[in-house]
């Protein structure tokens, strides 16, 4: 098992490929969905230096927090509210270069700047959850996040 994740130093792209088989390394051979989500969640957190990054899943028609890295955050978010509840409306990766301009963001840090949201589905295409990450930048994410942070988060929907 990796002990830890080395990432730094290397632009964004290069930081991914070199942590995505890092990740899939970290889950071989476990079988314990919650074990195997705790553990990506913090090797994104700490390999890519976000400020925040957690899954919500789908409960009951609203979000409700799971596993996460980062300050304290929102417990509920209903269907269409936010950018993760709009992600989860949609079925869609959601970017936003400015919170702030984001009609209905929830602000659980004013901290956060820039946020990508990627939807979690099952085999049926439906959304169980959704991958939040938030940045202290504006402008943070971009189609190369999308790219990775949506095979992440396939991972992610099969455990
Ligand atoms: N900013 C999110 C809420 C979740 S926290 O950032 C962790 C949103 O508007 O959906």
């Amino acid at each position: 098992m990796a002990e830890s994740i080395h990432v730094q130093g290397l632009d964004r792209k290069a930081q991914y490929e070199s942590l995505f088989p890092q990740i899939l390394a970290l889950v071989e051979g476990e079988t314990d969905s919650l074990a195997n989500m705790a553990n990506v969640i913090a090797a994104l957190k700490f390999g890519m230096e976000f400020f925040w990054v957690g899954v919500y899943f789908v409960k009951e028609n609203e979000l409700v927090l799971g596993p996460f890295q980062g300050p304290v955050a929102c417990t509920r978010i209903a269907k269409g509210k936010g950018v993760c509840g709009y992600a989860y409306a949609i079925g869609q990766t959601v970017l936003v270069k400015d919170v702030d301009l984001f009609p209905g963001h929830i602000a659980c840090s004013s901290e956060s700047k820039s946020e990508i949201v990627v939807p979690l589905f099952n085999k049926n295409k439906e959304v169980i959850g959704v991958l939040d990450i938030d940045s202290v930048k504006l402008s943070d994410f971009d189609d190369t996040d999308k790219y990775y942070l949506e095979k992440v988060a396939l991972l992610l929907s099969s455990f």
